[in-house]
């Protein structure tokens, strides 16, 4: 008698019954069973690392890893850009892509700091109306044209030293051989594979077979995470280069993928799309030069003019109260003006032209003189003429790296694929999910609400345009070349973020790596409230009541944190960088070893070590 040739009575066929009912159930069901049951990762301390030969900071320590070798093996800070951005995409896929769009800053030694911009573009058949009614975040129909690998593609032919395969092939090796699974992997995955309409939803059929585990089970700390599919598709764009993508056998599979699911980009929208090479948006601000990315992101030009209006207003340092009521009551009117400025006139300046007068530090000076010390103005007040809607509407993921070489050459790159995982849409066998940025045009043509929703002009809908962009890459420099290295994700908290560690590090003088650590807050305009960090417990909330003494409303969201702060402070006079990853989402800072050569003096110990 085999093993599964048994006589039972009917006790035992009863209880093995019951045994098998459990067994598939507990098969079946996920635990825990809910997005919101999933536990976000302990807060750690930001990541220091510090280094005379390029330091890489990213979301993830394999990224950062493959950048400082890229550099370690001669390579420049823009081929370590091209490296780090397809390992994010295998190593951290809710936002590292090939199929989304950014904007990545270059400063080489000498020469014009500059903006290669690859943000998307909507598909040729849409018109402004075209989303009026449209509801749904996560649809094929949201995915913009994609211009990561244009991007990639652009860069590295301007600046790059070292050939394209090399840059891609570590990321074939981890999508094939896998990644450990880390907390930050386990929770980004598991927190979107617990949704229900992830779940069960047929259309995320191949999501979850490139990112789920077995049925019912969870991401684990220390689980391999393969990704064969991507790999195939990075050995495709290795051998073919970006062509493959637009015009060759991905781009076969992603007009498929469109049109099996309701999707709007055709062969010709990919074939048509191109990346560019825009001038930096400029200033100074406190004997320091800004460059931030031009339109169409609104960052360059709204980190500027809350700059500049921050310097106008005169912030005053409080060494032992970051922050202090003035200084939060200051900024938050700082960036009700500025982000309705940035609502009024910014766009795809191929559609629009961008008012001159928003490039200007009189403007900002003029600003900042309407600003009271004292009391709050309504976001109402500070409309003007745009036409608020009391009517209720029926009714938001990007990563940031900053990198330094050898020779001081910088990149800071912001891409994203707008939601975690963007549309979540795969198109099949590709291994990657296309973005949702369709969702950052304005929607509504006229329609702008209390609730943040913009209807503006400007950043309407129309065929091959770039929808407004908040991601805000920033490099900084004084006298003697690259000062500073950084931005963040979070929609459009980035220029918020970006600003509050511009004001900290350029006008207070803290350290950049308190600045990263520190606790965060955002004004947009609309809502009218200031949004405290969740996990500050102290140092935002004990300013609640004099800032509602002020006017204004305080929010303090259960669970929300503000961006992914990764930068680089730079000394080009003794070549040490000091890169700083922020906690936030457990970024990590690699340091490139110094090599001894002969005639060198004794090495500075290279430490990449935690704070
Ligand atoms: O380009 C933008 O402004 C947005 N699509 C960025 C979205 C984002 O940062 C979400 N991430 N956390």
């Amino acid at each position: 008698m085999n093993q599964y040739n048994f006589r039972a009575n009917s006790t035992s066929r009863h209880l093995s019954r019951i045994c098998c009912c459990v067994l598939i159930l507990v098969t079946l069901i996920p635990l825990p069973s809910s997005a919101e049951d999933i536990v976000r990762p302990e807060r750690a301390p930001v990541d220091i690392a510090e280094s005379h030969s390029g330091i890489v900071v990213s979301d993830t320590d394999i990224a950062s890893q493959i950048g400082a070798d890229i550099l370690a093996q001669g390579g420049n800070a823009v081929d370590a850009a091209v490296a780090v951005a397809f390992a994010l995409a295998v190593t951290w896929p809710e936002a590292g892509n090939i199929s989304g769009g950014g904007f990545m800053m270059v400063a080489p030694p000498n020469e014009e700091v500059v903006c290669v911009e690859y943000r998307e573009t909507a598909p040729a058949c849409v018109d402004e109306h075209s989303f009026e009614k449209w509801q749904e975040r996560h649809h094929a129909r949201m995915a913009g044209v994609p211009g990561t690998l244009r991007g990639l593609e652009l860069a590295h032919k301007k600046y790059g030293s070292l050939p394209w395969d090399q840059l891609v092939k570590h990321s074939i090796r981890i999508a094939r051989e896998g990644i450990v699974v880390d907390e930050y992997l386990a929770y980004s995955l598991n927190r979107v594979l617990t949704l229900s309409s992830i779940k069960n939803e047929k259309r995320f059929a191949e999501f979850r077979r490139l990112y789920g585990k077995a049925i019912g089970e969870l991401w684990q700390t220390g689980d391999l995470f393969k990704q064969p599919d991507l790999a195939n598709t990075l050995e495709i764009i290795a051998e073919h280069g970006a062509d493959a993508f637009y015009t060759g056998s991905i781009a076969k599979k992603i007009v498929a993928e469109m049109e099996e699911q309701g999707g709007l980009i055709t062969a010709e929208d990919l074939k048509n799309y191109k990346a560019n090479i825009r001038p930096a948006v400029s200033g100074q601000v406190n004997g320091y030069t800004l460059y931030g990315a031009y339109p169409p992101s609104s960052g360059g030009i709204t980190v500027l003019l809350q700059m500049r209006m921050a310097e106008a207003v005169g912030l005053e340092v409080d060494p032992d109260n970051y922050w202090n009521v003035d200084q939060v009551h200051l900024l938050a009117e700082i960036s009700k003006r500025a982000f309705r400025d940035r609502a009024a006139y910014l766009a795809d300046p191929d559609f629009s032209s961008i008012p001159e007068f928003m490039f200007s530090n009189q403007y900002a000076q003029k600003q900042a003189e309407k600003i009271s010390r004292n009391q709050a103005t309504s976001s109402i007040e500070v409309a003007g003429e745009i036409p608020i809607s009391n009517l209720p509407e029926e009714s938001l993921e990007t990563t940031h790296f900053s990198i330094i070489d050898r020779n001081g050459m910088a990149v800071s790159n912001t891409y994203t694929l707008e939601g975690t995982f963007g549309c979540r849409i795969a198109p099949k066998g590709t291994g990657f999910v296309l973005n949702n940025e369709m969702g950052d045009f304005n929607w509504i043509p006229g329609y702008t609400n209390q609730q943040g929703r913009i209807g503006t002009k400007p950043n309407l809908m129309s065929p091959g345009k770039r929808m407004l962009s908040s991601q805000s890459p920033m490099i900084v420099k004084n006298d003697g070349g690259v000062a500073l290295v950084i931005g963040s994700p979070g929609g459009r908290t980035i220029i918020n973020t970006v600003t509050e560690i511009l004001v900290q590090t350029l006008l207070f003088e803290r350290p950049l790596s308190e600045a990263i650590d520190g606790p965060r807050f955002h004004h947009q305009w609309f809502p009218d409230e200031i949004k405290f960090e969740s996990d500050d417990q102290e140092q935002l909330t004990r300013l609640t009541r004099s800032l509602i003494d002020r006017g204004h409303t305080i929010s303090r969201p259960k669970g929300w944190l503000q961006g992914s702060a990764h930068g680089i402070e730079y000394d080009p006079a003794s070549g040490i960088a000091i890169g700083v990853a922020d906690w936030r989402r457990g970024g990590k800072a690699v340091a490139v070893p110094q090599k001894v050569q002969s005639n060198d003096k004794p090495v500075t110990p290279v430490t990449n070590d935690s704070q």
